[in-house]
């Protein structure tokens, strides 16, 4: 399908754009086209600080994997669907390519966008399109020849020595412009033909930012950075200027020329978002390469994207922009962890886009449940690298995708529970952090201990050799519980409030059950029942009752992909 109306010149986009406005209207309007009944469109919903991705009007929990940037293509496709298939994902993130959706001025070709969901119909995934506009790793690679053949006009950064840079600048108006039409071009196409909403978010370029020089020198930029600081940033980063003319510098100092890129980056991602979202409101994300949690001095990281000392100037400036992203490839614990910390905020889900694949890493699908991740997708995860030893064979391990395909294996078949009790407030998860071998959640009158590294059937807790240990548990009533995970070991022990808690045990090593002193008196844990499952249709199954030697030192969760569902009282 190539849509061959040829647009050119400042009053044809001004069409386009009167028009998109026209179909904003239609778009939010009750019984439009685009609200389908059993097929709302995809939202996020908040409640009491938690937040949900609404899929078909219900929580939905992404399990996704990323496709390699160039894997988007006819001839590459199968080769990213049966690595989604083996992993189990219920989402791909692909790119749109730029380059190839607007071959010529205003000439739209969406023969790539209808591959893509004609396939993942067929595959019944979802999928997360990436928009690679103007901002791709900081670069403008994704820009059509048309554009790269005109550097006067699609201008791009100039450094401090009065440069050019392989990034693009801000400031330049004919490329926003550029970037708006075609965006909002391929909203309308979406909404056009995606009415049973295989397309659940769309991301705004990538990974937005400038590497090598902290932002534009240009002569317009330098005049804006003389200028006084708008006061929609000021209020954001809670600065109270000593005049109403202070500038950048005298604002924000050392990181003055950092807060002014992500000024100017997020205020032309934002337009270009919301000219998207008034044609089809999908929710809207941006990926940021991050900055290092601890020490992220300006200069050591990419320049103007939502790093985390940003995130209020990228709010202010971008609001049609839903969800502001981690792209995680760290894989130092405290690191990781600092950043969901940092991305879970009231005005933010947590959501990590981008992520590594390897064994360590895939414990952390934990730590981001444990704050209500809406979502989570490993990059890089086709076949167009690595390709599987035994082709064909989706019993045969496969250790480029096992990490996340054990995981999804057990959650995947949950997961809108999961997503439902997530937003409720209801579950709480952990992955394993080094010398750090037990963890205690918290659930009213019960604590949840999560153990790593017990041998046998006791011992006190090592921890793994490898950090690879998590686990996950939810509570379904005040005393039964959804109990799921990898190499670690759970138990339950009453827990009171902590007035009137004066003391607490547990098995490891002992041999006695866990038990607490509440108001002067032992209370010790019994199961009740614990039953093992599995997901049958999004309902839980049990297919046995566990007791004896697999319940008496605690719930042992090792390389099944089991569901535990657990009731357990006092004596
Ligand atoms: C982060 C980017 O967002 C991805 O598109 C990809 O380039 C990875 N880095 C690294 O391969």
């Amino acid at each position: 399908m190539t849509d061959t109306k040829q647009q050119s010149g400042s009053a044809k986009q001004m069409k386009t754009l009167v028009i998109a406005a026209l179909m904003a209207a239609c778009a939010v309007s009750p019984g439009s086209q685009a609200q389908t009944k059993d097929h709302p469109i995809p939202r996020i919903a908040q409640k009491d600080g938690r937040y949900a991705l609404l899929v078909d009007g219900a929580p939905f929990l992404m399990l996704g994997a990323q496709s390699n940037n160039s894997s988007d293509w006819p001839a590459t496709l199968p080769k990213v669907w049966s690595a989604i298939e083996y992993l189990h994902a219920n989402t791909l993130e692909t790119p749109i390519y730029w380059e190839q959706f607007e071959p010529r001025p205003g000439q739209f070709d969406y023969s790539a966008v209808d591959t893509v969901l004609a396939q993942a119909r067929q595959h019944h995934v979802r999928l997360v399109l990436l928009w690679f506009g103007t901002w791709k790793n900081g670069s403008q690679h994704y820009m059509p020849e048309w554009m790269k053949l005109k550097p006067e006009l699609y201008t791009h950064v100039t450094n401090k020595n009065g440069e050019l840079v392989d990034s693009p600048s801000p400031f330049a108006q004919a490329s926003l412009d550029a970037d708006t039409r075609a965006f909002a071009a391929f909203m309308r196409h979406l909404k056009e033909t995606d009415p049973d909403r295989t397309v659940i978010m769309v991301q705004v370029e990538n990974e937005t930012g400038t590497w090598g020089t902290l932002r534009d020198y240009s002569p317009a930029a330098e005049k804006l950075f003389q200028s006084a600081v708008p006061a929609e940033v000021l209020k954001a980063m809670e600065k109270t200027p000593a005049t109403p003319e202070a500038n950048w510098r005298d604002v924000f100092g050392t990181e003055a020329d950092v807060d002014f890129h992500a000024w100017a980056i997020a205020k032309y991602v934002g337009q270009i978002a919301a000219a998207g979202k008034a044609v089809y409101p999908l929710p809207l994300y941006v990926n940021a390469a991050l900055r290092d949690p601890f020490k992220g001095a300006p200069g050591t990281y990419e320049s103007g994207g939502p790093t985390d000392n940003v995130l209020p100037i990228w709010k202010a400036e971008a609001p049609a922009i839903d969800v502001l992203a981690p792209d995680i490839y760290l894989l130092d614990t405290p690191a990781y962890r600092k950043v969901i910390e940092l991305y879970h905020r009231p005005d933010n889900p947590l959501f990590i886009p981008e992520t590594a694949g390897t064994t360590r890493a895939a414990r952390f699908l934990f730590s981001a449940l444990g704050l209500q991740a809406i979502g989570y997708s490993p990059f890089g995860l086709d076949y167009t690298r690595n390709p599987p030893a035994h082709a064909g064979d989706t019993n045969a391990p496969n250790s480029f995708l096992d990490p996340n395909a054990d995981n999804y294996k057990l959650i995947g078949p949950m997961m809108r529970d999961l997503a439902r009790l997530n937003f409720e407030g209801k579950l709480q998860a952990v992955s394993e952090v080094e010398s750090q071998p037990v963890e205690t959640l918290h659930f009213g009158d019960w604590d949840a201990v999560v153990s790593y590294g017990v041998g046998g059937r006791g011992g006190p807790p090592k921890g793994n050799t490898e950090p690879v240990g998590r686990a996950l548990v939810a509570q379904l009533n005040s005393n039964q519980f959804l109990v799921v995970g990898y190499s670690c070991r759970v138990d339950f022990r009453p827990a009171g409030t902590e007035a009137q808690r004066k003391a607490q045990q547990i098995v490891n090593g002992t041999g006695q059950t866990p038990s607490a002193s509440i108001d002067g008196k032992w209370q010790h844990r019994q199961f009740l029942r614990v039953e093992e499952g599995t997901y049958v249709n999004g309902a839980f199954k049990a297919i046995r009752i566990l007791n004896g030697d697999q319940t008496d030192y605690g719930l042992n969760l090792n390389s099944e992909p089991n569901v535990l569902r657990v009731s357990v009282a006092t004596y």
